[in-house]
């Protein structure tokens, strides 16, 4: 039975082990002690061992899923000596594999991005590289995308962002039907089903691009054609390039 560490148990971790457990993994998933109550609920809730210590964690496991902050990373790997070639899985935020095995020394070491949605099996799991463990470990998480390169895989980083800011824009959206008058679930609803049906029609047709899809619903003087005006005016969609752009040029330039 796989034995799988986990060095840094936070949100995005727990939501990981909590996926894993929820596909009907049985793999042995061994934490770290430090937030302790957090750690503690997550091994009495879903059958995962505890250790004392990050090093306890390392010794015990065939594989580590590494995932603290960017800057606690230095912190971590002065606290632990792997075995040689013990497989890494990294998912911290714009840490190239050159640093990682800087830090933890010369071995297998993959990367992997993903969302809160991992708790439902239901993320998109980037991984570098294409063929890596984190590839096969991680595939009950949901839509795996195997990245054949570091660039590709920073690249789908600004998608795990994309992820996070449109929470915000449903906020924005949804605020906007509260405002009117809706109760919070009704607008909830209504924003949520309208992405969702956005999304679905979008996989459906297979022969049409999505930007091909809006222009035969925004066709001149619709309403929707109205409000892209505005839109556009307002410069929305080129603020969300902006952003990717601001994202991405910090993530490359960390690969030096
Ligand atoms: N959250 C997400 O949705 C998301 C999505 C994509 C990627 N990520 C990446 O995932 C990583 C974690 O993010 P997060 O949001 O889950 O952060 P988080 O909640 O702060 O989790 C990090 C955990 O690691 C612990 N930790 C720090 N140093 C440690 C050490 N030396 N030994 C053992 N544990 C240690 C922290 O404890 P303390 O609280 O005591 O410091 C915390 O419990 C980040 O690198 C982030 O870029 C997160």
């Amino acid at each position: 039975m796989m034995k799988l560490g986990v060095l840094g148990v936070g949100d995005l971790t727990e939501k990981m082990v909590r996926g894993l457990r929820r596909s009907g993994s049985d793999i042995t998933i061994i934490l770290s002690p430090r937030n302790r109550d957090r750690a503690y609920g997550l091994a009495r809730d879903l059958s995962c061992e505890l250790r004392e210590s990050n090093q306890a964690v390392a010794d015990a496991s065939d594989v580590l899923l590494i995932g603290v902050r960017p800057g606690q990373l230095e912190e971590l790997a002065r606290e632990v000596s792997l075995r040689p070639g013990q497989p890494l899985i990294s998912v911290v935020i714009g840490v190239p594999v050159s640093d990682l095995q800087r830090l933890f020394g010369a071995r297998d070491c993959s990367r992997a991005m993903l969302s809160a949605a991992s708790e439902i099996n239901r993320s998109t799991v980037a991984v570098f590289p294409a063929e890596s463990i984190a590839a096969r470990l991680l595939a009950p998480l949901g839509n795996v995308v195997r990245l054949a390169t570091e660039r590709d895989f920073e690249l789908a980083t600004v998608g795990a962002c994309i992820n996070g800011w449109l929470y915000f824009l449903i906020h924005e959206l949804q605020q906007w039907f509260c405002d009117k008058g809706f109760p919070p679930e009704r607008a909830k609803d209504l924003v949520l089903s309208s992405i969702e049906d956005c999304t679905a029609y979008s996989r459906y047709q297979t022969s049409l691009s999505t930007g091909e899809i809006g222009a035969s619903i925004a066709i001149p003087g619709t309403f929707t054609a109205q409000g892209m005006e505005v839109l556009t005016q307002l410069r929305a969609n080129a603020a969300w390039r902006a952003a990717c752009d601001r994202v991405f040029e910090q993530l490359i330039a960390k690969q030096g």
